[in-house]
């Protein structure tokens, strides 16, 4: 059966680790590694802009020995004079991956129902989960171990990124606190956090959802946040939307809160003065460059995995 990764929880929380020490070893041993994709190619969908997503993948594979091409869906038939269906099966005739970066979570389960090769989740308004495997490769480095450990999430909580570390932390037995405002279109859905009820079950993962950020950061050892402005959110919201969720900004006073060798991690894009100040964004607690290079290696391996290579 044809594998794809739409949303953290498609793979379980062994696959996830076997993976993250894959990409461990793969970013120590880049040269081992330099010619297994040998004519193989990734097919890139994009509907949303991307920096880090784009670069990591395209430069991941020439540096397997593979090909990875860029294809904005705004250049497409696809929605036009071609549905989701025809453009899965014709693709996959071609390449050996797809990935792909859309508004809807709809579309990418679409694509993933009629491709023949595996896809993967770039990006949806579900989950971002090459984000999140990357992002535990990073706490591990850091802290040496995935268990035991308190991370806490600031901000705007309808969101991809928040929805798969729920995911991951759930499945890893970790605890979160979601610091958010209340209400529906700031908070994560109820499907989400049924989902997540469900995979805490036995791991013995505490994630709470609350509205009081000097509490949710306490005791933490990993400060996490995310853009207040996610692609595709209108202009004209970003006024108010900055004064719904300052009170989630991370400051020093947020970052002094949690323990003292906490890290600060941010996904990127990050805009200083909004989501966190300028100071914890390029402060010493900081991580989130080593976070956003580790998209490169934790995708090698996420694709490695896919194509069963290990
Ligand atoms: N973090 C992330 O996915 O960044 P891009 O939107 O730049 O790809
Ligand atoms: N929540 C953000 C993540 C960007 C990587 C967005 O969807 O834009």
């Amino acid at each position: 059966m044809t594998r794809h990764l739409l949303k953290i929880s498609d793979f379980t929380k062994e696959e996830s680790e076997k993976i993250i020490n894959k990409a461990i070893e793969i970013k120590a041993n880049m040269e081992k590694y330099s010619t297994i994709l040998k004519n193989k190619t990734l097919l890139m969908l994009f509907e949303k802009p991307s920096l880090r997503t784009r670069i990591s993948f395209e430069t991941g594979m020439e540096q397997l020995g593979g090909h990875a091409i860029f294809y904005s869906i705004k250049d497409s038939p696809l929605g036009k004079k071609e549905n989701i269906h025809d453009t899965a099966k014709v693709t996959s005739r071609f390449v050996d991956l797809i990935a792909a970066r859309v508004f809807k979570r709809e579309d990418i389960r679409e694509l993933a129902k009629h491709s023949d090769v595996p896809v993967i989740n770039m990006l949806d308004d579900f989950a971002h989960p090459c984000q999140i495997l990357s992002d535990f490769q990073t706490i591990k480095e850091k802290k040496n171990l995935l268990i035991d450990l308190k991370l806490s999430y600031f901000g705007d909580s309808h969101n991809n990124v928040t929805y798969d570390l729920m995911r991951m932390t759930a499945m890893f037995g970790l605890r979160m606190d979601v610091a958010c405002p209340k209400g529906v279109e700031y908070s994560p859905e109820q499907e989400v956090l049924d989902e997540d009820a469900e995979l805490s079950r036995n791991t013995g993962a505490e994630v709470s959802i609350i509205d009081n950020a000097m509490e949710a950061a306490k005791e933490s050892d990993i400060v996490y946040t995310d853009s207040w402005m996610s692609y595709g959110i209108p202009e004209e919201q970003e006024e108010e939307r900055k004064k719904i969720f300052m009170p989630y900004q991370v400051t020093p006073n947020v970052m002094s809160a949690a323990k003292l060798d906490a890290i600060f991690m941010n996904c990127l894009p990050a805009m200083r003065g909004y989501e966190q100040t300028t100071d914890v964004i390029d402060g010493s607690q900081s991580i989130v460059f080593d976070q956003a290079e580790n998209r490169l290696h934790a995708q090698k391996a996420i694709i490695l995995f896919l194509l069963d290579k290990f």
